[in-house]
């Protein structure tokens, strides 16, 4: 009968010892629209550094299509943001998923240009992508990044950019707060207040 016991309290012990050592993942899904790439680029940064702490990460570029999200903890959700406003696939993937990610916990981000005007008024109005890309729902966690504008190569566009819309051209990813933000949503320390 003690021996029994002990058997059983040993086996008990390193059942718990394997559970501390691979602690239950994370499950996390991407959703993107991208519509020149950059926002595809930050999307496959945040894999690699979710990646880096462990967490399982997929990443999906939006369409209009239900999808299974049972598995996942935790779905961000990211546009690049074109004429003031999101990729419309975005929007679309929400319409088909509306029950389903609004029992979930889900983190939104808008890649864009004017959140680097030298107008306050555009940046001001560049805080409000990300409730234009969550569309109704109530996300955790919202952001918004600087993207990448290239040079169209005409020296007109690139002037009336800067009169009317206070901005340059240029790669304004900021890594290091891409990072920063991804990471925080990982260890639960999130904040609501967009920032960039
Ligand atoms: C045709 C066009 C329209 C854009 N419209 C806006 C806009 O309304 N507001 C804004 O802040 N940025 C705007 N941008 C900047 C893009 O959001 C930025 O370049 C972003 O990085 C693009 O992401 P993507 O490469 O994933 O498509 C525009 C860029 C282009 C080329």
């Amino acid at each position: 009968m003690g021996k029994q016991v002990i058997q059983i309290l040993t086996l008990s012990i390193v059942l718990m010892m394997n559970i501390a050592a691979y602690p239950q993942s994370t499950n996390i899904l991407i959703v993107y629209g991208s519509f020149s790439g950059s926002t595809k680029e930050i999307v496959d940064s945040m894999k690699l550094y979710l990646a880096n702490e462990s967490m399982l990460v997929q990443t999906l570029p939006a369409e209009k299509k239900k999808i299974e999200l049972s598995t996942y903890d935790l779905i961000i959700i990211g546009s690049a943001i074109r004429g003031n406003a999101p990729n419309p696939q975005v929007i679309e993937f929400i319409d088909a998923n509306r029950d389903e990610l609004s029992k979930k916990d889900v983190a939104v981000f808008a890649v864009c240009a004017t959140i680097t005007s030298s107008k306050e008024k555009k940046r001001a109005n560049a805080l409000t992508y990300p409730d234009k890309i969550a569309h109704g729902l109530n996300p955790i966690s919202k952001n918004v990044f600087a993207g990448n504008l290239p040079s169209t190569g005409k020296k007109f566009d690139d002037y009336m950019g800067k009169l009317f819309l206070g901005i340059e051209t240029g790669d304004f990813r900021n890594w290091e707060k891409i990072k920063k933000w991804t990471i925080e949503i990982k260890t639960g320390r999130l904040d609501a207040t967009p920032n960039t």
